[in-house]
């Protein structure tokens, strides 16, 4: 429930029971669909709801399904126009709770609101790929190219990641898709020619952590409370979704304009409904050992790799491996070594909360409930972190990419030149 509009709409539950629940409970039969004009409609219990865009309702596809916690409306209520979408809750007795116009502008103001007016927008852009001019590479990772590319009419800015066919592109991009949070990075739509797959995304301009924290050096507690707890907040959102990302570490965190950090690259997430993972999967350093083990896991790998995260904030260096040569020697490390910590690292609640994220999947800290209640983080303003009211360790003086620090080796793929027989396919 980390979504900062869910989170104000329930301190202002606590403090006006009584005038918040103008806000109804309604119960929605299965297949029943809602009117959604001039109402926020949250769902606190868990819930399946589907919105159909209008256009292909008649074949019945579906363009987004929302779970506990959900909220859908804001668009209407927020410019008081027609619904864009068919709401259809799924489960019998679906609970929904109804927040009308005046509470919710009473509730999000300020930054929260700018933040979930630009989300809103980038969601319901149209635009075909002809439509954008490509600029210049900002971003080289293990599947993908990114560049920054300019709508021509509007000129407003975005990235297309630029990734080869295979198989799990379609799962990077439902994830995507069903991602949003201010933490997480906001797909805008995606394209496909004969060889590749691209995903257009809201441009983050700020660079990642990875070089973020290499100006920092060692994170002052503040500063770490800051990015672990960002991070700790994105993966429990999709831990609630039962996503689980495999892939955390500095490189997959950007920080915007203002200096908060958004989740990138969703190439090797998968949803867990019960069943345990078993491909070995992510970046090495980061591997929490139940995968390297390859006996199966859940989410509590990420877990473990928020820990590799927060050992780094903190010592300025990796927990294990720190002087393996190959990865065999590396995945011993993690196996079988001893946590230690630098002897300038003398925080009592910053060791005691690197155990607890660094140690056996039975023993390690739950996730974001039990980590906000540890004692590094007593006092922290997690509210103050949400509504955007923190200020960031570093706020980018000027735009920065991955790319403009490594240099620019030559520009080989095809998104360089024209491309053609492009269309936009909602399935791929
Ligand atoms: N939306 C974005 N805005 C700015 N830079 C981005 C964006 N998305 C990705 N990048 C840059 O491109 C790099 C590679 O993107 P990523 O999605 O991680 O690809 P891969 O799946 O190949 O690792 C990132 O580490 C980041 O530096
Ligand atoms: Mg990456």
């Amino acid at each position: 429930m980390n979504d900062p509009v869910i989170q104000a709409i329930h301190r202002r539950a606590e403090k006006f029971p009584k005038a918040t629940k103008t806000s109804v409970i309604e119960k929605f039969a299965e297949r029943k669909n809602t009117i959604i004009k001039e109402k926020i409609i949250y769902t606190p219990k868990y819930v399946e709801v589907r919105r159909k865009s209008k256009e292909v309702e008649r074949i019945a596809k579906n363009i987004r399904t929302m779970g506990k916690h959900d909220y859908f409306g804001q668009r209407a209520l927020l410019y008081d126009e027609p619904r864009s979408a068919s709401v259809v809750a799924t489960v019998p007795n679906t609970e929904l709770w109804r927040i009308g116009k005046t509470v919710f502008m009473g509730i999000i103001q300020g930054g929260m609101l700018e933040d979930l007016e630009y989300r809103i927008r980038l969601q319901f852009t149209t635009m075909e790929f002809t439509d954008l001019f490509v600029d210049r590479v900002i971003g080289r990772g293990t599947y993908g190219t990114v560049k920054l590319v300019t709508h021509k009419n509007t000129k407003r800015r975005y990235a297309m990641k630029c990734v080869h066919k295979r198989a799990r592109a379609e799962l990077e991009r439902q994830i995507l898709a069903e991602n949003d949070h201010p933490f997480i990075i906001s797909l805008v739509r995606t394209f496909k020619d004969d060889e590749f797959l691209y995903f257009l995304t809201e441009l983050v301009t700020g660079g990642e952590l990875f070089d973020a924290i290499r100006k920092l050096n060692i994170l002052s507690q503040p500063q770490a409370q800051f990015y672990f707890g960002s991070m700790s907040l994105a993966i429990d959102y999709l831990h609630e979704r039962t996503i689980v990302y495999r892939d955390l570490k500095p490189e997959n965190v950007l920080l915007d304009h203002q200096g908060y950090i958004k989740l990138i690259d969703f190439g090797c997430a998968r949803k867990l409904n019960g069943e345990k993972a078993n491909t070995l999967i992510g970046t090495p350093h980061y591997m929490a050992p139940e995968v390297i083990r390859g006996e199966g896991y859940t989410h509590t790998a990420d877990i473990w790799s928020l820990g590799v995260c927060f050992y780094e904030f903190v010592c300025g260096t990796f927990p294990f491996g720190r002087n393996a040569t190959t990865t065999q020697e590396l995945f011993n490390d993690i196996l079988h070594g001893k946590l230690t910590f630098p002897s300038q690292v003398t925080s009592k609640c910053a060791i005691d909360l690197m155990k607890r994220l660094l140690c056996r999947p039975d023993k390690r800290i739950g996730g974001f409930s039990e980590i906000r209640k540890c004692e590094y983080f007593q006092g922290f303003r997690w509210d103050k972190l949400q509504g955007r009211e923190l200020d960031p360790p570093l706020i980018p003086a000027k735009e920065t990419y991955a790319e403009d620090n490594r240099g620019n080796p030559p520009d080989d793929d095809q998104l360089a030149t024209p491309v053609t027989n492009v269309n936009w396919d909602r399935n791929f």
